[in-house]
């Protein structure tokens, strides 16, 4: 069994003071830095890029650069960020035409690779290409934006998936990360980890305080239970 990992989410950071808000939080005890690139055409928002990730890459230390591409097309930026430092890639398979390409462009890298799930989406989209992931990222609230609530109906999502990766790894010896992104807090990560989660993102509930150390030591107190 993996041990459980916190991603804060930097889309809720300071973003005139990018470079010290990465390094406070990995000091802070971030196992990743959660990136979440949005383009103002498959959600309806604009963030960073590549050049940003590649820009924050030598502040983030040890912890791994979590890639969430919230765009469409996706295989140019893949190229893009592999080249920025990104360890994690993680795209919505609807954005691709081609998901088992995009997911081998990844591979084909040396980088982990995920497939992001929006609420609605079918958790069957993950049956053909789980040889080729790393992690499955679940949103747990409709991507675009931070600071939403997290979709109750997520729970039963988590826990269906949980069973195709645990029936995936009894066979193949391999275990698939379970992330979850959105809606993430003190109060409900130990509910969330329960279902089946092993990876979480918190955004807003993490840079919204004044001492991120406390709020990722109260989530791993709360997973700890
Ligand atoms: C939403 C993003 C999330 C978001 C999470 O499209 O993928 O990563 O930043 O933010 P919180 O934790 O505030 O819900
Ligand atoms: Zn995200």
């Amino acid at each position: 069994n993996p041990t459980f990992h916190i991603a804060p989410s930097i889309l809720s950071a300071d973003f005139a003071r990018l470079g010290e808000e990465v390094s406070r939080v990995v000091q802070a005890g971030a196992d990743y830095i959660h990136f979440d690139v949005m383009d103002n055409h498959y959600v309806p928002n604009l963030t960073f890029g590549s050049m940003v990730c590649q820009a924050i890459k030598p502040y983030a230390g040890n912890a791994l650069m979590d890639v969430h591409l919230m765009v469409e097309p996706v295989d140019d930026l893949i190229q893009a960020f592999i080249g920025a430092g990104a360890d994690i890639i993680t795209f919505h398979p609807e954005a691709s035409r081609h998901i088992d390409r995009s997911l081998s462009l990844i591979k084909a890298a040396g980088k982990r690779a995920g497939l992001v799930l929006n609420p609605a989406t079918p958790a069957y989209v993950l049956e053909n290409v789980l040889d080729k992931l790393d992690m499955v990222l679940l949103m747990s609230v409709n991507p675009g934006f931070g600071g939403q609530s997290f979709i109750p109906q997520t729970l039963n999502k988590i826990k269906q998936v949980r069973a195709m990766l645990d029936a995936y790894a009894q066979h193949n010896g391999r275990h698939i990360r379970l992330e979850v992104d959105g809606g993430v807090k003190v109060d409900n990560i130990a509910q969330i980890a329960a279902a089946g989660a092993d990876t979480f993102v918190a955004g807003s509930a993490i840079f919204s305080q004044p001492d991120y150390a406390a709020v990722i030591a109260a989530m791993r107190d709360e997973l700890a239970k």
